[in-house]
């Protein structure tokens, strides 16, 4: 990764890109270039405060086993953050310059300026803060799609859920959301330290560290010997299997992260003897909801940023010049919260 920066040119923007996949500390690159010009009618240019880096935005860096590693043109990453309206287009009734707002789904989030579609911006509410409000749309919208495919996955028949990398910023906004709805969830974590520190902020959870060689029974314990119809898992890989065997006949592993390591082959899964379903689940497919629909997640996200801003932690910020220290820091294991990358106020 090399900074690359004129800092005496003040008319110039600063941005991060990557023109080829690959491991983001090779890849990564911070370059001056022009702004966006005025926005189209129906467009805003936000001057961009914070944005989160989240872990799917560094997977987005290195690309999936299919990606090509050489892209079409330079690719700037991010696709949420928070900012003040810096131009409308002249179409754009629901928002005013200087306005503080947030947006998701935007490309481009990791620049200091970012033209996007009216649409995709909301105001932030006025006691909501800056950094609250960065993080305050993937992650709530990520629990509602996850919260969605468990109803649809346990066909009325309500029971204990299982969850793994329940200490990640997602996993603990659906330990909030089990405590609040009265969901019986097993939080899985992989270390004693991380389970520890989870059962102290959700003592009616149980917390289980997959490093216990005793870590199943434990689950099954906790689940009063009833096995899962639902596994919530960002980890994958080689422990796919693991997580799939807890679950009872007809159960569902939901698939939504990869954080692990290896793989497990499907022929491997007792899939067809027990009738178990593997079930993908991203936020990327939140845009084929319909504009009401969305509409009232994104309400149902400022509303927790305004009523539960201890859910939306933040673990470190650092200046968007400094993006190497930031991606060292989203990868130690053990952090608490998302790392954002600042741009200053002016
Ligand atoms: N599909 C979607 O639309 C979607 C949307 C949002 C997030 N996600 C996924 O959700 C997951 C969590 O995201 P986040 O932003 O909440 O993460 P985060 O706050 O950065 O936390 C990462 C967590 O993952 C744990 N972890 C890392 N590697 C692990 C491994 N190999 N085995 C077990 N645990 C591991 C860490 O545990 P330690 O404390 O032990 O280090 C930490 O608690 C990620 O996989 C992300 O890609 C998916």
């Amino acid at each position: 990764m090399t900074p690359v920066i004129n800092k005496s040119n003040r008319s110039l923007m600063r941005t991060i890109a990557h023109d080829r996949h690959g491991e983001a500390d090779e890849v990564l690159h911070l370059r001056e270039q022009s702004p966006p010009p005025a926005p189209d009618a129906a467009q805003v240019r936000v001057r961009v405060l914070s944005r989160p880096i989240h872990p799917g935005d560094l997977a987005g860096v290195e690309g999936g086993p299919d990606a090509r590693r050489r892209l079409a043109g330079p690719r700037v990453p991010g696709l949420e953050g928070m900012g003040v309206v810096d131009a409308l287009g002249e179409g754009v009734r629901h928002l005013r310059p200087g306005q503080r707002v947030a947006f998701f789904p935007v490309p481009g989030a990791w620049s200091d300026v970012l033209t996007a579609p009216a649409g995709l911006v909301v105001p932030v509410p006025e006691h909501v803060s800056d950094e609250t409000a960065a993080l305050m749309l993937v992650n709530p919208i990520t629990l509602l799609t996850l919260l969605r495919a468990v109803e649809e996955a346990q066909h009325d028949q309500p029971g204990p859920v299982i969850q793994t990398a329940a200490g990640s910023s997602v996993g603990k906004l659906v330990g909030a959301a089990a405590v609040k709805h009265g969901i019986p969830l097993v939080n899985l974590v992989r270390s004693a330290t991380g389970a520890r520190t989870l059962r102290q902020r959700f003592p009616e959870l149980p917390a289980i560290s997959t490093a216990d060689t005793d870590w199943r029974a434990q689950v099954r314990e906790a689940t009063g010997g009833r096995r899962p119809l639902v596994a919530l898992d960002a980890v994958g890989g080689s422990l796919s299997g693991e997580f799939a065997g807890l679950l009872d006949d007809g159960g569902t592993l939901i698939t939504y992260g990869r954080l692990g390591s290896g793989s497990t082959p499907l022929e491997s899964l007792p899939l067809m003897r027990r009738a178990l379903t593997v079930r993908g689940v991203s936020i990327e497919r939140w845009m084929t909801r319909t504009p009401e629909e969305r509409a009232e997640d994104v309400a149902f996200a400022t509303r927790l940023a305004a009523t539960a801003p201890d859910l939306f932690e933040v673990a470190a910020r650092y200046d968007l010049a400094e993006f190497p220290k930031a991606v060292d820091h989203v990868r130690r294991t053990g952090k608490s919260g998302t790392v954002l990358l600042t741009s200053p106020p002016s």
